[in-house]
């Protein structure tokens, strides 16, 4: 599925060899920030070869563009069950609409960023390529569609975009002269990214919630020193973690192999042992649809067979739900499977990512993370989240996590101290608003600031409350509101405390506010969401139209971002 019509497209461009202009542009919906990145670096790769580059966000495109451009290029990511990231949300409604131009004469490809433990994997981009090609345009290469693991085909396109390019436009080295030299932003960067992490030493881990609490929420510290690492308010750091060794154990064990023996090449003083390897290096707490297909060909057992099948989809997703690896091998046996054979099956172990909890302008060569530990029984084993067991059960002081900075430009303060800001952060939904307070009580800056958390009890699991009650006295934090959900008889939600201040939200809104929402995305993200349209609605007077119309303004303005997971 990944790269492989590209070369015959290419072949293809250059017998129509036409004058296209040199020129593009290049379209991004991005969630926590992977497509903005990508899409920035095909924009510096064409501007180096002389390219004339249009580089946006969905959100801030103006769509008469389209019947402008030659070439276009979009890059997208798939989030929760199918949805476009929150800047692809007004493009994508557009090109489905009346209003959607033909596109006869523009040529454009789709990179998709999703992930195959999901139904509907990459299916925005898919919806776009779709959309694009019904209108008219043609495709100049291949959709790509990738999986977590998506620098490599990610880089394989954007080649593939370049070469049949410049096949269309005429020689790229001589024009490449002519090109500013994409020098742009890599001067300040460190040499530790995404492909090559920071070994990060654990400065502090404490529990945050107390004593008495059914939740355990780590407020981590770690240092930067050395790494050249900085970051934003409303960044993430990516985190490598480590693989419960008790669940690593029990699958070599099930398979009677030997943990000691070398299965991928080793590198940096591990030896590629299978235990090492599935421990640090493979997924193996999440079952995808094409790991079964690839097992399947590893064993006689009909069954897993049968729930490939196509017409087996729910029969799929009930069993792929909550259950890992040891239970596909214990399931599906007997097995013609190696050691070797399995971790040239399985997915690489992807980086978590957690939304930073400090202002590094306040804390020096050090950032700080909130990771709520994930706990629950599934099928008759208890099970956790990889990252968050690990860092509640195994992390000390002085170890080291492998982490980056994901950069995210789409949540961030205003540019402008004064305007207001109301956050909405439950739960572990709150770290980036500690460190957005941070900042502002580091830079000293004014401004209406409005929380509002919530948590299950007040007396064990407010997170940071020594933190509020400080900004509180000082005046960097303006208004604090609380939902504790299971203090009362009635459940208490941040969003009924948004609607109690019905009036007063609203007159922060008319005032220009941003609104900010971290957390669950599900649930609590999509009831705010509906609570900021009712109090629109009722304040404003609006009818329900209206009112959607008003938030939609509001996100294509970026006053309202989400960091949801
Ligand atoms: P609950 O677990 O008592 O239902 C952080 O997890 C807090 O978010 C908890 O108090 C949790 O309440 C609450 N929460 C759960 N569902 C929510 C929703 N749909 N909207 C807002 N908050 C929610």
């Amino acid at each position: 599925q990944l790269i492989a019509p590209a070369l015959e497209q290419v072949v293809q461009a250059v017998a129509s060899a036409s004058t296209a202009p040199r020129e593009a542009t290049i379209l991004f919906g991005s969630q926590t920030g992977n497509s903005q990145r990508l899409a920035g670096k095909l924009a510096d790769k064409l501007k180096a070869q002389g390219f004339e580059v249009t580089l946006s966000a969905m959100s801030g495109y103006k769509t008469n563009g389209l019947k402008k451009t030659a070439h276009l290029f979009i890059v997208a990511s798939t989030h929760g069950e199918g949805d476009p990231p929150d800047n692809a949300l007004t493009f994508h409604e557009f090109l489905y609409s009346k209003r959607a131009p033909k596109l006869d004469g523009l040529k454009f490809s789709v990179l998709a960023l999703g992930d195959t433990s999901y139904e509907f994997f990459c299916k925005t981009g898919i919806d776009f390529d779709e959309r694009l090609a019904e209108l008219g345009a043609e495709r100049l290469i291949a959709r790509v569609d990738c999986d977590l693991d998506f620098e490599a085909p990610a880089n394989e396109w954007m080649a593939s975009v370049i070469g049949s390019l410049d096949a269309a436009t005429g020689t790229g080295a001589a024009a490449a002269t002519v090109g500013a030299p994409a020098v742009a932003s890599v001067s300040a960067e460190s040499e530790y990214s995404r492909s090559n992490p920071f070994k990060a030493e654990v400065l502090t881990t404490i529990n945050l919630n107390g004593r008495g609490s059914d939740r355990e929420t780590r407020h981590l510290e770690l240092s930067l020193e050395g790494s050249g690492l900085f970051y934003e308010p409303g960044d993430c750091v990516g985190v490598y973690p480590e693989n419960d060794p008790a669940l690593v154990d029990a699958i070599i064990a099930a398979m009677n192999w030997s943990p000691s023996e070398v299965v991928v090449p080793g590198k940096d003083g591990d030896e590629g042992t299978l235990r090492s390897a599935l421990l640090r290096q493979f997924e193996v707490t999440v079952l995808t649809k094409p790991l079964l297909e690839k097992a399947a060909a590893y064993t006689d057992n009909g069954q897993l067979a049968e729930l490939i099948a196509p017409e087996k989809k729910t029969e799929l997703k009930a069993y792929t739900n909550g259950r890992d690896l040891l239970d596909l091998l214990q399931d599906f046996g007997p097995w013609k499977l190696t050691a070797v054979n399995l971790v040239s099956i399985l997915r690489k172990l992807p980086p978590r990512l957690y939304s930073i909890a400090s202002s590094n302008k306040a804390n020096e060569d050090e950032v700080h993370l909130t990771i709520r530990k994930v706990e629950y029984e599934a099928h008759g084993r208890a099970r956790g989240g990889v990252c968050s067991v690990q860092v509640s059960e195994r992390l000390a002081e002085g170890d080291t996590l492998s982490i980056f900075i994901q950069h995210n430009p789409n949540f961030k303060l205003p540019a402008n101290p004064e305007t207001p800001i109301i956050m909405v952060g439950p739960g572990t939904g709150v770290a980036p608003f500690r460190a957005f307070m941070e900042e502002r009580e580091e830079l000293g800056l004014e401004g209406k600031t409005w929380l509002f958390y919530g948590d299950r009890h007040f007396v064990t699991d407010f997170l940071y409350q020594t933190d509020w009650q400080r900004m509180l006295n000082d005046g960097v934090l303006t208004k604090l509101d609380v939902a504790f959900s299971r203090d009362t008889k009635e459940k208490v939600y941040v969003q009924h405390r948004m609607l109690q201040q019905a009036e007063e939200l609203y007159s922060w809104l008319q005032e220009g506010a941003h609104v900010y929402v971290c957390g669950d995305e599900k649930h609590m993200a999509h009831d705010v969401h509906n609570a900021l349209l009712t109090i629109i609605e009722q304040q404003g007077g609006l009818d329900a139209e209206a009112a959607k119309a008003y938030l939609a303004e509001l996100q294509a303005q970026q006053r309202y971002q989400r960091d949801v997971y």
